[in-house]
């Protein structure tokens, strides 16, 4: 697949799920329905692909929700590991080696590199991260950035 191609597949896969989950209130089928998505279209450079959770009595800390591949650790407080910076900061983190990430939680091991995006409510408060892993290294660049940025941007505002 081209960066063209892989671009543009973004925008498809962003219209197929605002669609699918348009009028949806339930958080996790918003939330299922796009890990779903993403981990299909691009299979099987995404390992790992799903979301946590701020949890409403524990407001510094997430926990899993839906995700497609294999077991992943329950909760990760704020701060700690890649899921943890995305919170805390509220900026997309983009590691190329996780190995070399200060604090990485090794859910598992064959994890080499990961993005991980913030999803916000409309008031702007954070809702969600988005963690996506790779066996590879160094398996994501700006494409998918700006790809995931836009689908998680606009989750959670129809
Ligand atoms: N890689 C994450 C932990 C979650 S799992 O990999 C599913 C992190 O360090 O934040």
């Amino acid at each position: 697949m081209t960066d063209t191609e892989r671009a543009q597949r973004y925008e498809q896969l962003k219209a197929e799920i605002f669609a699918v989950v348009e009028g949806e209130t339930y958080l996790p089928a918003r939330l299922a329905t796009t890990s779903c998505l993403l981990a299909e279209a691009f299979r099987p450079r995404f390992f790992w692909t799903g979301f946590y959770v701020v949890d409403p009595e524990k407001p510094k800390e997430l926990v899993v929700g839906p995700y497609t591949g294999t077991l992943g650790c329950l909760r990760i407080p704020f701060g700690r590991g890649v899921c943890g910076a995305c919170a805390e900061t509220g900026e997309t983190q983009l590691v190329p080696d996780v190995h070399a990430f200060p604090g990485h939680i090794a859910c598992d091991s064959r994890t080499n590199s990961e993005i991980v995006v913030p999803v916000r409510w409309p008031d702007g408060t954070l809702a969600a991260v988005l963690d996506i892993d790779s066996t590879e290294a160094d398996a994501f660049d700006d494409i998918d950035k700006a790809g995931l940025e836009a689908i998680c941007n606009g989750l959670l505002a129809n």
